[in-house]
């Protein structure tokens, strides 16, 4: 952990303390997969809460954790996109007592938006109000949220599922690249601002399989749609798992400063 970041012990994550985990987009994916394996690695006394719309599919992921784990999860079925701020302000209420010393939010959910249309064919100001709600302005609430709820506990991490369309841009792809990257910026300036309690870590997960693939191959402009073609033929797409080793690894190792954009393949971390 470099200079002027919050003076924790190398390991970013204590997996030994009991720890209130949230994971939101825990339904599938590359959320339930970390929903997974960071229940795997914390102890007994920890709580998982798995967010995500699709209630039965969360209570998949909530079995396999339950059959493997020690940890308590618990399902929050709810459309992200459908809160005002004030009910963010609420979802943690009955959690505040339990005083735990470390809490944990991965902000993970997130969608592609229409990438079949240029930025100057994006037009539909219903779809990019949509788009916006769901991927930066949620994302802001819960955290505020969350952080707020937790004011006592001696460890708070931040995770933001990132990409590398956060700092360069994918044609066909002005939503999600913004959206990216204004949420990178919102979490570069919390990890300035609250430099003595939170550690905040971009991760760029690199092209995954999971349900983005077939979207982006039925959807994407033509240039676009034949790189992944190429990277799926020439087995360059990472499973979710690979991924989430990379980002326990990441923080076990904590080379990072907090707020910084770290990329799976960048083997400097
Ligand atoms: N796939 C990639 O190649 C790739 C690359 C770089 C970064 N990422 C990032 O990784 C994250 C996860 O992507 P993924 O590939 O795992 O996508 P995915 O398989 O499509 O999963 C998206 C998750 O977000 C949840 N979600 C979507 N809309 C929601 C809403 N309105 N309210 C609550 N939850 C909602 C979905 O659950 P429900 O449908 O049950 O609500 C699902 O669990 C995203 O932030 C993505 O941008 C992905």
């Amino acid at each position: 952990m470099s200079e002027g970041s919050v003076s924790f012990t190398s390991c970013v994550i204590n997996w030994q303390i009991p720890t209130l985990l949230l994971v939101t987009g825990a339904s599938r994916g590359l959320g339930a997969t970390i929903a997974k394996e960071f229940s795997k690695k914390l102890c007994k006394g920890s709580y998982v809460i798995l967010l995500a719309r699709d209630k039965p599919k969360l209570e998949v992921v909530k079995a396999e954790i339950n059959k493997i784990c020690v940890v308590y999860a618990e399902i929050l079925a709810l459309d992200l996109i459908l809160l005002d701020s004030a009910s963010f302000e609420h979802l943690f209420t009955k959690y505040e007592n339990f005083n735990f010393q470390q809490v944990v939010i991965v902000n993970n959910a997130g969608t592609l938006g229409d990438i079949s249309k240029t930025a100057l064919q994006t037009t539909s100001g219903p779809d990019i109000k949509d788009y916006f709600d769901l991927n930066l302005l949620s994302v802001i609430f819960l955290t505020t949220g969350f952080l707020n709820a937790f004011k006592t506990a001696k460890r708070k991490i931040v995770i933001n599922i990132s990409s590398l369309a956060a700092i360069q841009p994918f044609r066909g792809w002005s939503l999600y690249c913004t959206g990216k990257a204004a949420r990178e910026m919102y979490f570069r300036t919390l990890a300035e601002e609250e430099k003595e309690t939170v550690i905040v870590l971009n991760y760029a997960p690199g092209p995954l399989v999971t349900d983005m693939l077939p979207q982006i191959l039925r959807d994407a402009l033509p240039e676009i749609k034949q790189q992944f073609h190429e990277a799926q033929l020439q087995n360059q797409l990472l499973t979710t798992e690979y991924t989430v080793q990379r980002l326990i690894g990441i923080l076990d190792r904590g080379r990072f400063k907090s707020g910084d954009h770290v990329d799976v393949f960048d083997m400097n971390y």
